[in-house]
């Protein structure tokens, strides 16, 4: 989507209400503002109060305007929301919206996340437009451009992980999901690696090697690196790539298999979390390891009761199968400190148990710090997504010990579960500043309201986004 921010002048009492004009014949109606232009006794008449959630669709001259409630207190979130919300009340095909913001500091960020966002549709495998959105630009009057150069960083990388998630598993295999990153990269200073079976054979990732053994499309490994001219911190991002997670032998039941295919969710967050921060040219260095590879049940497939060596840490005896993105997370974390950034972050659609935690709306962050896990809450805070802390607590750790090597990779108990895989994930993430983000709830949408679509939500990126802004603030200059 193309955005660009135009002087206009601000909503009279503009606190309770975004107004926007909609006209093909009309598209910039000069200072008039909206509300003067829309029919009191129409608008009386619809009911329509400013509330949260309200949207109302009115005649205006040649064209429409789209109002939107907010209710009493403009937020980011409200603004956020609203602006979701009026995007897809704008039906006309190559129309171009009109917004005119509340007079709130930061508005045009969260005025720009809301529309950005709340446009996004997966189309690619639909053969009917009809209900099919397609507003060219939008403009944001009197917004501020860097505020909407940040925006739209956040929103394209979100969308880019958005549509790697909801694309079928059949269609992102290993290889294709690195192509992907691979495009996405090509114009930005992000050099790309793919390593190969063989290359991921050479370097010893026993574990990655163990999950892909089940699967006939070979696994790879992705690294990404941004290194900008002045930095003074170095960031490694891990992201589980499970591009289907059918369970291996200890196979899922058919309706919990049916949403596997976004268990490469983690992947696809930082990925697109590096391409924003790239594109944004902040100054922070970032290394990104994302290793991929199915969950299948071929014939070579690892047994429950065999043992991984993944490329450093502790040997693994796997009793289930289903609890494979610890493993392959434990190479990639193994793989990522041997660039020796500050502060490691993963990302990974880890565990059902943080869902019964935190319910769907919620990701689970874990700190080797209350730090660690302030700086992430922070940043959460400031991109508008939604987490929630989860104790590292050592006293667990002795229910992942292991009769033959030298742990298990589940605890055989029924209770803390995402709190069990976050300790799991500590015995590779060594002694510096790491934090551990579980997106199993929020990974996808379940309803579409405000700047969430239903399906794949891209969460985190934006959160990552924020928080390498905050760590290139924080560098010394
Ligand atoms: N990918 C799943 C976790 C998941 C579940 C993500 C539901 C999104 C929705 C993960 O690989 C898994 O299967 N975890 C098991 C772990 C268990 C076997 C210890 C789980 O959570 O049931
Ligand atoms: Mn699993
Ligand atoms: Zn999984």
């Amino acid at each position: 989507m193309e955005m660009k921010v135009v002087e206009h002048d601000v909503v009279p009492g503009g606190s309770t209400v975004i107004a926007g004009v909609l006209s093909e014949l009309n598209p910039l109606p000069g200072s008039e503002t909206v509300l003067d232009s829309v029919d009191e006794a129409l608008l009386k008449a619809s009911g329509f109060e400013g509330k949260p959630g309200q949207v109302l669709t009115l005649p205006r001259g040649d064209g429409i305007a789209v109002l939107v409630g907010i209710g009493d207190e403009a937020s980011f979130e409200s603004l956020r929301t609203a602006a979701g919300n009026a995007i897809r009340a704008v039906k006309t095909p190559g129309a171009i919206c009109l917004l005119a913001q509340a007079p709130v500091d930061g508005a045009t960020r969260a005025v720009a996340e809301g529309l950005g966002l709340g446009a996004y549709q997966y189309r690619n495998y639909k053969t009917k437009s009809d209900d099919e959105l397609t507003v060219e630009v939008v403009e944001i009057p009197g917004g501020s451009g860097e505020e909407l150069e940040r925006a739209l960083a956040g929103i394209d990388a979100t969308n880019l992980a958005r549509d790697l998630t909801n694309t079928p598993a059949a269609d992102t295999a290993p290889s294709e999901v690195a192509a992907v990153l691979e495009r996405a990269a090509a114009d930005l200073p992000v050099e790309v690696e793919v390593w190969n079976e063989a290359r991921i054979r050479k370097e010893s990732l026993g574990a990655l090697l163990g999950v892909a053994a089940g699967s006939d499309r070979p696994p790879v490994l992705v690294v990404m690196s941004y290194q900008p001219e002045s930095s003074h911190k170095h960031l490694g991002l891990v992201g589980k790539g499970i591009t289907f997670d059918s369970g291996g032998l200890s196979l899922k039941t058919a309706s919990l298999m049916e949403e596997m295919k976004d268990d490469m969710t983690g992947a696809a967050v930082v990925g697109a979390a590096t391409i924003g921060i790239a594109r944004l040219g902040l100054p922070v260095r970032v290394t990104t390891v994302i290793p991929l590879t199915d969950n299948a049940v071929g014939g070579n497939a690892m047994r429950p009761g065999d043992v991984l060596r993944p490329v450093a840490g502790p040997t693994i005896e796997v009793l289930n199968t289903d609890a494979e993105g610890r493993l392959i997370l434990a190479d990639g974390l193994g793989v990522v400190r041997r660039y020796e950034p500050d502060m490691i972050v993963d990302v990974a659609t880890l565990t059902g148990a943080s869902k019964v935690a935190l319910g769907e709306k919620i990701a689970a962050v874990f700190g080797s710090t209350s730090n660690v896990a302030s700086l992430v809450l922070e940043a959460a805070s400031r991109a508008g997504e939604f987490f929630w802390e989860l104790p590292l607590f050592r006293h667990y750790r002795t229910n992942l010990d292991s009769n033959i090597a030298d742990i298990k990779n589940i605890t055989g108990g029924r209770y803390g579960g995402a709190i069990a895989a976050a300790l799991f994930l500590s015995e590779y993430a060594g002694e510096g500043d790491w934090a551990h983000l579980d997106i199993a709830g929020p990974a996808r949408w379940r309803e579409t309201a405000g700047e969430q679509v239903k399906g794949g939500s891209g969460v985190g990126v934006r959160t990552l986004i924020e928080l390498a802004a905050t760590l290139g603030d924080r560098a010394p200059k």
